[in-house]
């Protein structure tokens, strides 16, 4: 597990990009296994993806989320947008593998496509939101809104 303190923001902003950029091929496989309809293939890339997306929000919870708690007066109200998102997308996928679990194509066709749009948004949302590279710069200097204030 990565220590925190000891990531420049410029590397844990590459970090969470790379895992953007490997889920973002995950669902491209997934869109390919819904236009197939082969459904145990759907179904294993599905999980894989579930799987890889749990740890992804882990690594954005320990590493990005106290950087940017710091990073200005947003930050507060950036991180708890982050969470609240991560609780629903947490309670999203546990109704996506019980699904998955029981196979009937019917729900899991539909319940896939609809975290995999809301996924494709919530990751442009937080490149523009949280992952600016005018946000995460190296040399952090943490001011607050009024001049003057700093944290
Ligand atoms: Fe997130
Ligand atoms: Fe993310």
């Amino acid at each position: 597990m990565e220590t925190k303190n000891e990531l420049k923001p410029s590397a844990i902003r590459k970090t969470i990009l790379e895992d953007h950029a490997q889920l973002r091929t995950m669902l491209k496989n997934i869109e390919t296994h819904l236009q197939s309809k082969k459904s145990d293939l759907l179904i294993k890339a599905t999980q894989e993806m579930v799987d890889f997306f749990l740890k992804h929000i882990e690594r954005e919870e320990s590493i990005l989320a106290p950087v940017l708690q710091e990073i200005d007066s947003w930050g507060g109200v950036r991180v708890d947008r982050m969470k609240q998102e991560h609780a629903h997308q947490r309670q999203e996928i546990q109704l996506l593998v019980s699904e998955l679990k029981q196979g009937k194509m019917m729900q899991i066709i539909p319940r896939v496509e609809k975290f995999m749009s809301d996924l494709y948004e919530d990751m442009d949302s937080e490149e523009k939101e949280c992952l600016s590279p005018d946000l995460l710069k190296d040399d952090l200097v943490t001011i607050g809104n009024y001049s003057g204030l700093t944290k």
